[in-house]
């Protein structure tokens, strides 16, 4: 009998062994040389921690709330494309995950089953997120119909004016087999002779013209808090706040973008610093085990968001996949607590860190 994976990384491999080639390659790479996608993991590797001892560690909290809604733990579901190509139950599975495991999920705009599907599988806390099409009318019907079925926030992603060049997906020719049968969130009739259709699809649909003045346009037409995703600049931070964005997520698209961006835990800090604590940041990319989640809220995160972990253990197992994952990142961040001094969140500081720029 198979051993039960133990940690992200085994998921991983299960994912890898399990899954189509083209469909590995697309979830599991980034843009161009793959800086980035190396980065995020690594730049976690230079990040310390400053443990604290004698501290009573006999009760861990973890639980936490996000915009209002409490979750068991800082740990939430990342938007990500095409789960059913994971899995035949696709984000209906990792929705029904997330209620088991009471985090949020944020369902991606390029979700393979529908807004309503995923409403009415599960009542886990649900944010969707949105990319603007060109057609401003289809966007705002897909806001609406994400209001009307009780998703709770928007999550306006903001890196994706042009599709990054992934270039596996491009050598592979991977094509999207859903893009033109399945009654999901976006029916374009895409065709591209050479290489990946995906790319085509993007910059065919989505409006590259999107600004920030946009924002308020987005705030017309709906009352749900908007967060943006895809924030590394201190500068960007101050624009989304101004803008008057209910949060943050401090994101490089876990690398699928632009390659060179810096890794998300190197940026974090000064993004929190120029938000004030105003505004809840959130942060992604690379998160793979409990003490990354540690180091992102030692940094100022509210919360991390967990991408690709999420695919690979809804690859290797569905529903149940998923939720090993989530538990084990939470076993993880539980124990990095109780040996690092610190009972409940609150209790994880800045202290608690050392980063390659701290002289201590
Ligand atoms: C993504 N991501 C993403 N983001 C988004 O806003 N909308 C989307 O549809 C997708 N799709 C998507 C597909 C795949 C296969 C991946 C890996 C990622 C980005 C995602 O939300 C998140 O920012 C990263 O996945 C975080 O990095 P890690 O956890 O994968 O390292």
């Amino acid at each position: 009998m198979a051993l039960e994976p133990v940690n992200v990384r085994e998921f991983q491999q299960m994912a890898k062994d399990g899954l189509p080639k083209m469909y590995y390659d697309f979830y599991a790479g980034g843009a161009e040389d793959e800086f980035s996608l190396k980065e995020n993991e690594e730049a976690f590797r230079r990040i310390t921690l400053r443990p604290r001892v004698l501290v009573d560690v006999s009760r861990i909290d973890m639980s936490t709330t996000i915009l209002g809604y409490r979750i068991s733990s800082p740990i939430m579901i990342a938007p990500t494309a095409y789960h059913k190509l994971a899995h035949p139950e696709g984000e209906v599975a990792t929705a029904k995950a997330a209620a088991a495991c009471n985090t949020i999920m944020i369902l991606s705009f390029m979700s393979t089953c529908t807004v309503e599907e995923v409403a009415s599988s599960c009542n886990a806390v649900r944010f969707f997120q949105l990319y603007v099409y060109k057609r401003r009318d289809v966007a705002a019907a897909l806001v609406k119909r994400a209001e009307r079925h009780g998703y709770k926030a928007l999550v306006l992603t903001v890196d994706v004016p042009r599709l990054g060049r992934r270039e596996a997906d491009i050598r592979n020719r991977m094509v999207l087999p859903y893009l033109k049968n399945f009654d999901g969130l976006f029916s374009a009739e895409v065709d591209s002779d050479n290489g990946s259709n995906l790319e085509a699809f993007a910059n065919q649909t989505l409006d590259a013209s999107l600004c920030w003045k946009d924002i308020a346009w987005l705030k017309s037409i709906t009352n749900l808090p908007i967060l943006v995703k895809g924030i590394l600049t201190g500068e960007d931070a101050i624009k989304a706040m101004e803008a008057g964005v209910s949060g943050i997520v401090v994101s490089n698209h876990g690398a699928r973008q632009l390659d060179y961006s810096p890794a998300t835990i190197s940026v974090l800090q000064e993004v929190v610093h120029a938000t004030r604590g105003k505004i809840p940041v959130l942060f992604d990319g690379g998160v793979r085990r409990g003490t990354d989640v540690f180091k992102a809220l030692a940094l100022g995160a509210q919360a991390v968001l967990v991408g690709r972990p999420i695919i690979y253990g809804l690859a290797a197992k569905g529903e149940a996949g998923v939720r090993q994952v989530i538990e084990i990142l939470k076993t993880e961040l539980e124990l990095t607590m109780a040996l690092s001094g610190c009972p409940s969140l609150k209790d994880i500081t800045r202290s608690h860190v050392k980063t390659e720029r701290d002289r201590i």
